[in-house]
């Protein structure tokens, strides 16, 4: 067998040598394995040899094959994928996918679960992750949104906080209502968002069948560095469909990874799903035109028209989930010329929050990786670190050079903004913490708004603390009175005292 080897080896050369190689075993340094099956041992009752290389190397590997799951959206499932281009949007910006009517520009999606562990069921309620990596030929754009237009929080300065309280218990290592609802009962902003995640949307029935929303407005820049604020939509055209309590019960007692299983099912038999590429886009006065903070994560721009930019289908599951899923590295700090981050404080902190936690993650070199690369070349003195696959030639790692000229782009300078006024920390103006809250109950049918208070009562009727129980329950009631008041029933709530603290607005 070895004699074959080699001599393909030398006659073929590398590239068919490796792929003949994968017909006999290797250790890591290529070298062929006599035995898969059998240690090496001193005789035949004898000890293990600590020289049988091959096992030694086979139990190292094997204790390091985990890293560090991600600190939140743990569990996850993606796909490849194309953007086709609706229309051109270069009046407005000057970013790649957007520059030509039906450019196509590939892209990597990762759908995923928040709070819960990597191997956790997908049925439980949370909202969930909706990360596009667009491979663009201005290099990598990655819009990390979820399946939920709005946020809980609008400062990244809470957000350890919140997901602290969120996760399991440092005690009893369990997710507990108790806790997270004594952090929300600080937090009237989140009204909205909690009345989202315990509606149905909470439990969707399938990726393919959710919308995803980038949250947060962004910036689009054009060519003569005017600024639009925009807000992203994906809109499934397989139509939106969520799991009630009692189906997602059902779903978990017989296939609790049935999100990844519809998504892959789906698309080895040919049923690639689409998505359209909505935006709302805004000129920097309007943002003032509103009773709320247009650049506020809470927020939805309702009102504001909804234009079709493109269409996104996802038509392969990755080879590997390892080497693809686990080891994406979404951020938002993965900005091309022509879309810059807003000023919305919540956003300005996870463009910092994403490729840190990925150095950790993943290490230094994590944007070499397949999954990672972008597709156009890397030209930069970012060096060395764990795990450096280059193939550097030059004695120049520095720039200026007049050895080795690199030059800049100044077209693609960011954008100027003026300021005024003084560095503060102060909350943000209009608040507004609890009218859409309000106005999405009251677009919610009937049946849907006893499920969500069916739901939230599961939660909320946990907590044992009464102060907690009732200032959530104000905000509800402030949301909308009928809501409050069937919330309240619901966990046998006083009605008078939860009435008195939405008038005292605690
Ligand atoms: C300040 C607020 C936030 C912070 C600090 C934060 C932080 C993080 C961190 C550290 C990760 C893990 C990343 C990794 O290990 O690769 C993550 C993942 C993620 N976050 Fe956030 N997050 C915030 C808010 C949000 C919001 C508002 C959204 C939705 C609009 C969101 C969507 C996601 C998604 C989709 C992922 C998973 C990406 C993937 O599939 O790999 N996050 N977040």
């Amino acid at each position: 067998m070895n004699i074959i080897r080699f001599s393909i080896l030398a006659t073929l050369g590398i590239s068919i040598a490796v792929s003949s190689h994968a017909s006999v075993l290797t250790r890591d340094n290529g070298a062929p394995v006599g035995d898969n099956q059998n240690s090496r041992t001193a005789g035949s009752n004898g000890s293990v040899l600590l020289e049988d290389v091959h096992l030694i190397q086979k139990l190292q590997r094997f204790a390091r094959e985990r890293i560090p799951e991600r600190v939140v959206h743990a569990r996850g499932t993606g796909a490849h994928g194309v953007f086709k281009a609706y229309r051109d949007f270069s009046d407005l910006t000057i970013a790649a996918p957007f520059s030509t009517k039906s450019k196509e520009t590939p892209v990597f999606v990762r759908f995923s679960t928040v709070i819960h562990s990597k191997g956790s069921p997908e049925t439980l309620r949370d909202p969930r992750g909706f990360a596009t990596k667009f491979y663009t030929d201005q290099g990598n754009w990655d819009l990390v949104g979820n399946n939920l237009p709005v946020f809980f929080i609008r400062d990244a300065i809470k957000f350890p906080d919140m997901v602290h309280s969120l996760k399991p218990s440092p005690i009893t290592n369990t997710q507990d209502p108790n806790r997270f609802f004594d952090f929300f009962s600080h937090e009237p902003g989140a009204t909205h968002m909690l009345t989202w995640v315990y509606s149905d949307y909470g439990t969707p029935a399938s990726y393919r069948k959710m919308d995803g929303w980038g949250v947060h407005a962004y910036k689009w820049i054009n060519k003569m560095g005017q600024i639009t604020y925009v807000k992203f939509h994906w809109k499934s055209k397989q139509g939106v469909e969520n799991l009630d309590l009692d189906q997602a019960t059902e779903v978990q007692g017989k296939d609790f990874n049935h999100l990844t299983n519809d998504l892959y099912n789906a698309i080895n038999n040919g049923q690639h799903p689409q998505w359209d590429l909505y935006v709302k886009t805004l000129t920097p006065s309007q943002l003032s035109d509103f009773d709320y903070n247009a650049l506020d994560a809470t927020k939805m721009w309702l009102g504001v028209k909804e234009v079709k930019a493109g269409t996104m289908t996802l038509n392969k599951v990755p080879n590997n989930f390892f080497q693809a899923t686990e080891q994406a590295a979404f951020a938002p700090s993965n900005t091309i010329p022509g879309i810059e981050p807003s000023e919305d404080r919540l956003l300005q902190g996870r463009v910092f929050s994403y490729a840190d936690t990925q150095l950790h993650r993943l290490g230094a070199n994590h944007q070499s990786l397949p999954i990672n690369r972008p597709r156009v070349s890397v030209l930069n003195y970012n060096k060395d670190g764990q795990l450096n696959m280059g193939n550097t030639m030059s004695d120049v790692d520095y720039q200026p050079s007049v050895t080795a000229p690199v030059s800049e782009a100044p077209e693609y300078k960011y954008s100027r903004v003026k300021l005024k006024g003084t560095t503060q920390q102060l909350a943000i103006s209009k608040p507004m913490n609890f009218a859409q809250a309000g106005a999405l109950f009251r677009s919610f049918s009937e049946q849907q708004q006893r499920n969500l208070v069916r739901n939230l009562a599961a939660d909320l009727g946990k907590v044992k603390n009464d102060q907690v129980k009732h200032r959530m329950l104000s905000y509800f009631y402030r949301a909308d009175k009928s809501f409050g008041q069937q919330i309240t029933s619901a966990v046998n709530g006083d009605l008078d005292r939860v009435q008195s603290l939405a008038k005292q607005g605690s």
